[in-house]
C-alpha cells in the first residue's frame, strides 16, 4: 500500500472492510469542531463503512447506521468527544432540495460532519472541506482518493498521513 501524494492529496488502496474502518477511526481521532468530510463514490463503495470508522474515532460506542431515511443522524457529546453529524444525501431528488435541510446548521456547528453522496449537493458544501472519493476495485479492495480544500484540511491531511502511514 504505497500512497501517491502531493501536498493536497493522498491516493491509496484499502484491502478490507476492517482496514477502511480503521483508517476512518484514525481520521476521526483527528477531527475538530466544524470539520466537514465529504464522501463520494458509487453504491457499495464503502462510504458508510468509512463513516462508521470516523464515528468510532470520535468516541461513539453504539452502532452507527446510515441515515438513509432521516438524511441526518446526530450523535451527541455524551457519547463522543464532539457532536457527530452523519449526513446521507442519497435520497435527495434534486440538488436544490438540500437548501431546505438546513445543512448550514451542521456544517457551521459545533460538531464534525460526514456527508455521504456529497457530490449531490456540491453548491451546499462549505468551500473548505476534506473530499474523499471511494472507488470499487475488486470485491475486497477500494481505492480512496483524498483531497484537502483549504488550510485546515491540508493540516488535517498531513496529520492523517503521519498517523495512518507514518509519512
Ligand atoms: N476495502 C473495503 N472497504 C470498505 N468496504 C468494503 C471493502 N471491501 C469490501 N467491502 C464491502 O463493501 C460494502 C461497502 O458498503 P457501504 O455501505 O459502506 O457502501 P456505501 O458506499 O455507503 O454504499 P451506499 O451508497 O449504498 O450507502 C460492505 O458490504 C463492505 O463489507
Ligand atoms: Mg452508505
Amino acid at each position: 500500500m504505497v500512497p501517491i501524494l502531493d501536498e493536497h492529496s493522498l491516493d491509496f488502496i484499502s484491502h478490507s472492510e476492517a482496514q477502511t474502518r480503521r483508517l476512518g477511526a484514525r481520521l476521526g481521532e483527528l477531527l475538530q469542531s466544524g470539520d466537514v468530510i465529504c464522501l463520494a463514490g458509487e453504491l457499495g463503495a464503502g462510504k458508510t463503512c468509512l463513516a462508521q470508522g470516523i464515528g468510532q474515532g470520535l468516541g461513539i460506542e453504539g452502532p452507527i447506521t446510515s441515515p438513509s431515511f432521516t438524511l441526518i443522524n446526530e450523535y451527541r457529546p455524551e457519547q463522543a468527544r464532539l457532536p457527530f453529524y452523519h449526513i446521507d444525501l442519497y435520497r435527495i431528488e434534486e440538488a436544490k432540495e438540500t437548501l431546505s435541510l438546513g445543512l448550514e446548521e451542521y456544517f457551521y456547528g459545533e460538531g464534525a460532519c460526514v456527508v455521504e453522496w456529497a457530490d449531490r449537493a456540491l453548491q451546499a458544501l462549505p468551500a473548505e472541506h476534506l473530499w474523499i472519493e471511494l472507488r470499487y476495485i475488486v470485491e475486497t479492495k477500494r481505492g480512496l482518493l483524498m483531497k484537502a480544500l483549504g488550510k485546515r484540511y491540508e493540516q488535517l491531511l498531513r496529520e492523517f498521513k503521519r498517523m495512518a502511514f507514518g509519512i
